[in-house]
């Protein structure tokens, strides 16, 4: 499973590619506006992220209504960067504009996915990606991990994820926990987009720390330093 970063803050950005692990970055118009982003910047923002993340796909969120609009915006932002993927909300209008962008090789991200038919409609569309959100169903007392295991099950029995020509891959969405992360690679999703915080959560364990300040103690004993 590929980690992707969900943020749109460029420090966060650079210390996770700096890495070595990122394979892409998600950003929405609430993690633009958490990083106090206007309008006017938005576009000099992505391509920012865009030239930090060479070569990896950015999803920019499209916040038009109307099929046209998101045709036209959808073009306009791919025109940015050559990394940029359209992020754009299921609903039919999306499903439309995505079937029209995809045709002229622009990647879409469908979001806000939280059902197999969501999923599997925008996989028909022509989506590159589609993004099944886990915490928000935690949020309102339901399972997050049921429902992703619903939706990989449903992509993956038939040939998006065979055919390169038309892949469809799932990027876990709304992740907030190192096990949200596990559970999704365990159900086969092909990425996890990440907030900075639960990756550094991911990196850690109390047995890790345990163990290096042991090694620290038991080096000290060899080389007689204190
Ligand atoms: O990628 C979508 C994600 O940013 C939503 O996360 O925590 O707002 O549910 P959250």
């Amino acid at each position: 499973m590929k980690f992707f970063i969900d943020t749109a803050n460029l420090d966060e950005i650079r210390e996770a590619e700096s890495w070595g692990v990122l394979s892409g970055v998600t950003t929405n118009p609430s993690l633009y506006a958490k990083e106090g982003g206007r309008l006017a910047d938005f576009e000099e923002h992505m391509v920012k992220i865009c030239e930090m993340c060479e070569g990896l796909p950015v999803s920019a969120e499209s916040t038009a209504k109307t099929t046209d609009e998101m045709v036209d915006e959808g073009r306009h932002l791919s025109s940015l960067a050559p990394n940029i993927v359209v992020k754009l909300p299921v609903c039919a209008e999306s499903l439309a504009a995505t079937r029209t962008l995809a045709a002229e090789g622009v990647r879409v991200n469908m979001t806000l996915v939280f059902s197999a038919p969501q999923a599997l409609l925008a996989a028909n569309a022509g989506a590159r990606y589609v993004s099944p959100f886990v915490g928000r169903f935690d949020d309102i007392a339901e399972d997050g991990i049921d429902q992703l295991a619903t939706v990989v099950q449903c992509i993956k029995n038939y040939e998006w994820h065979k055919n390169v020509d038309d892949q469809c891959e799932i990027i876990t969405a709304s992740v907030r926990t190192p096990n949200h992360v596990t559970q999704a690679a365990l159900l086969g999703a092909d990425i996890a987009t990440v907030p900075f915080a639960a990756l550094k959560k991911c990196l850690r364990h109390p047995l890790t720390e345990e163990g290096l300040a042991k090694f620290e103690a038991d080096w000290q004993k060899v080389t007689g330093k204190d």
